[in-house]
């Protein structure tokens, strides 16, 4: 039974600049693992608590001394010379020990730090791959499955300085076997991609925070149209080949009963609906996130009435990786897949559970890093483990996102587990 030393904290940097929390977790055994949580932009208005000093002068209010602070002092000093027996039991803990409804006591960011760097201490001490160690908090034995990758092509709204409203236009190799091949195939749409924007919009690599390309698109069927260009001058039939997914994280331009998807277009809930399924029946859109907005509980379930079958209708601002939002949103029949964000919604046990009930109910699964990434690989374990469908970790650029397409690789080559199907 794995025994804490101690836990300490450390304010790091995301890929934004922006200031995150690290944290280590020691073992009396001599254990030490480290880990790092991401940050979202384009957050939900139901997520756990990311905790901020505020202090405008330091990081514009963003800095995470505080967090800090209370991972060396309240969180070691009750953690410091016990023993756990289990996941489950550390971050039940902490969830009492912060005592909030939504961790805000001691921050959600602290909290998600302590929680993932105990389970990395675990797998070491347990001497397993940490993919095996998150497929133990699932009960399962083993690993089956690799996820497959959905990768950011082109991106606005909240990501990208809003040149277009919807947040993220993704690429999905789904003829692809391996994970090799996966990347290889959104490697050289991405590139092709690149060429176009870059005669046709004169600019080239302008990327938005999670890697994606984001010229000045005059519209959004250009945007869509420059998608479908892309996957055909690499060499892919889009569709059969590789398919879009659209992140369209509409709470952001929705307000009093209105869509502003353009300033031509604003559209009223059932006009919302009608134009994402008008974009279904003309591009090969496989899932659609947040078509409509978090709180617009009244009309997810005609969305998914409308779209089912035909696309995943999928939840993140909506659900927050929240169990009681999930619950409620399938008795609603108001979806029929979870984003999964695991600091949404604070602990590994919480994140696990959200999951659980989501498979329960025949969800698909998407496990997702957020926009604000650190260089820790740890969520590509946690989507092999947990067996996602699919992971979106954003585009095939920079090293926070690379981190976890590598270890997919690195996992794929030490398992050699097939890809799950689109
Ligand atoms: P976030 O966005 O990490 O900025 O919240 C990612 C997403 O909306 O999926
Ligand atoms: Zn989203």
């Amino acid at each position: 039974m794995p025994i804490i030393r101690r836990v300490t904290g450390l304010e790091i940097l995301d890929s934004r600049g922006r200031p995150t929390v690290q944290a280590s977790c020691e073992l009396v055994s001599g254990v030490v693992a480290t880990v790092s949580v991401p940050s979202g932009a384009s957050t939900g208005a139901n997520e756990a608590h990311e905790l901020r000093d505020g202090d405008p002068k330091r990081y514009r209010g963003l800095g995470c001394r505080q967090a800090v602070s209370n991972i060396n002092e309240t969180i070691n000093k009750a953690l410091a010379g016990f023993a756990f027996d289990n996941q489950a039991e550390l971050d039940a803990s902490l969830i009492e020990l912060d005592g909030s409804s939504d961790k805000s006591r001691l921050g959600a960011n602290a909290i998600l730090a302590v929680s993932l760097a105990f389970a990395r201490a675990c797998a070491i001490e347990q001497q397993v791959p940490l993919y095996q160690y998150f497929a133990g908090l699932q009960n399962r034995s083993a690993a089956s499955r690799l996820p497959r990758p959905t990768i950011n092509l082109f991106s606005g709204g909240k990501h990208a300085g809003a040149q277009v409203a919807i947040q993220d236009l993704l690429v999905v190799p789904v003829a692809a076997q391996t994970m090799d091949e996966a990347l290889a195939t959104v490697v050289a749409v991405f590139q092709a991609a690149a060429d176009l924007t870059h005669e046709r919009y004169g600019v080239r690599l302008l990327t938005a925070d999670e890697g994606g390309l984001a010229p000045p698109f005059p519209s959004l069927d250009a945007m869509f149209e420059d998608a479908i260009e892309a996957i055909r001058r690499a060499g892919f039939e889009p569709g059969p080949d590789v398919a879009l997914a659209v992140d369209v994280a509409s709470s952001h331009f929705y307000q009093d009963g209105v869509y502003a998807l353009s300033p031509q277009q604003r559209l009223s809930p059932v006009d919302m609906i009608e134009q994402l399924a008008q974009w279904l029946d003309r591009y090969p859109i496989i899932s659609l996130e947040d078509g409509l907005a978090e709180d617009d509980w009244a009309h997810w379930p005609q969305l998914r009435a409308r779209l089912a079958g035909r696309a995943l209708v999928l939840g993140d601002d909506f659900l927050c990786t929240n169990p009681a939002r999930i619950r409620k949103a399938i008795d609603a029949n108001a979806a029929n897949a979870l984003l999964l964000k695991v600091n949404q919604i604070g602990t590994l046990t919480e994140a696990s559970e959200a999951c659980r009930i989501a498979r329960a109910a025949g969800w698909h699964v998407t496990v997702s890093a957020r926009s604000g990434e650190t260089e820790d690989s740890w969520l590509a374990d946690l989507s092999v483990g947990w067996s996602g469908d699919h992971i979106k970790v954003g585009s095939i650029t920079q090293s926070e996102r690379l981190a976890k397409y590598n270890r997919l690789l690195a996992i794929e080559a030490e398992t050699r587990l097939p890809l799950a199907p689109p």
